[in-house]
């Protein structure tokens, strides 16, 4: 979060933006590149001290900060979340459904309350942000991002459970693009490839490894967490008036290898007994 942005520094001056799971990872890198270029930012998370230690980090970067306690699988947290945002910086001009979780797993052995606390965490906890923010991004002809994932198109093996997830939360980022732009309220998605640092990364690359992901992206290297924001912030912004209802892939060219080659290491792992 250190480097100079090269976006216009007043791109979302004014604008206040709401970043779901926004206490660290990705979504925190989102949060801290909308706060560079002068949006209030909101978070919400699990962990009270996560959320903390990120509205200082925010806060740093010269931005207005609110955070709230909220699972986004409690809907009655959630509303209450963007109702002390409304109260503390002003209705929301821009929504970033961030909050995730992530397991490697074979589909056999995932259990109902497995599968279920990832589709209500990524699919029903995005719901539940959109339909709580609705009322105050129709007043500000605002704008939502989902952070959606790699196994929403592709078949990634051990990912059954993220992959109906996310293929639901990029179906309803469509929906809404539709329904919702009378209102003049744009929807769009993120695809971010393999980000260095981040919590799910560290998750994922503890099986496999981190020169199995880098192998995998065309572009040789995984992402830094600033470059995924900065593509939030531009869908999020003006710049992208006449985009809505895009799926935009922000993964160094990794969609365009398939999955093959990281199913045929999980493959070769569990062969090798890991
Ligand atoms: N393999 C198989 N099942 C797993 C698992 C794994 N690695 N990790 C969790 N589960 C199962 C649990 O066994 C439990 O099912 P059960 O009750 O039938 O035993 C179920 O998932 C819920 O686990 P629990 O830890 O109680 O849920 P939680 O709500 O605290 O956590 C998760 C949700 C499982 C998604 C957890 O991974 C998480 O909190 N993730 C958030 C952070 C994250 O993943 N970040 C990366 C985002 S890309």
């Amino acid at each position: 979060m250190n480097a100079p942005s090269l976006l216009p520094e007043t791109l979302l001056a004014g604008r206040v933006v709401f970043v779901s799971g926004g206490g660290s990872g990705v979504n925190l890198a989102i949060a801290g590149e909308c706060a560079r270029v002068g949006a209030a930012v909101a978070i919400c998370g699990r962990t009270e001290s996560r959320l903390a230690a990120a509205a200082e980090q925010l806060t740093g970067l010269g931005a207005a900060v609110s955070y709230t306690v909220a699972d986004v699988r409690d809907a009655a947290a959630v509303r209450a979340a963007f109702e002390r945002t409304e109260r503390e910086l002003g209705p929301v001009d821009a929504v970033v459904c961030g909050a995730a979780g992530n397991f490697l797993a074979p589909a056999e052995s995932i259990s109902s309350n497995g599968f279920r606390a990832v589709v209500d965490i990524d699919l029903l906890g995005a719901f539940h942000c959109v339909s709580a923010a609705f009322d105050q991004l129709r007043r500000t002809r605002g704008a939502v991002l989902f952070v959606s994932g790699g196994p929403s198109t592709l078949a990634f093996a051990q990912q059954a459970h993220v992959a109906a997830a996310k293929a639901g939360v990029d179906q309803l980022m469509r929906s809404l693009a539709v329904e919702w732009a009378h209102l003049g309220i744009r929807a769009n998605s993120i695809v971010p490839g393999p980000v260095a640092g981040t919590e799910g990364m560290s998750r994922l690359a503890s099986s496999t490894g981190d020169g199995l992901w880098t192998e995998l992206v065309p572009l040789g290297r995984m992402a830094d967490g600033a470059e995924i924001g900065a593509m939030a912030v531009v869908l999020l912004s003006p710049l992208a008036a006449y985009v809505t209802g895009a799926q935009v892939f922000v993964d160094g060219g990794m969609n365009l290898n398939g999955a093959g080659r990281f199913n045929a290491a999980l493959r070769e792992l569990a062969a090798d007994g890991l």
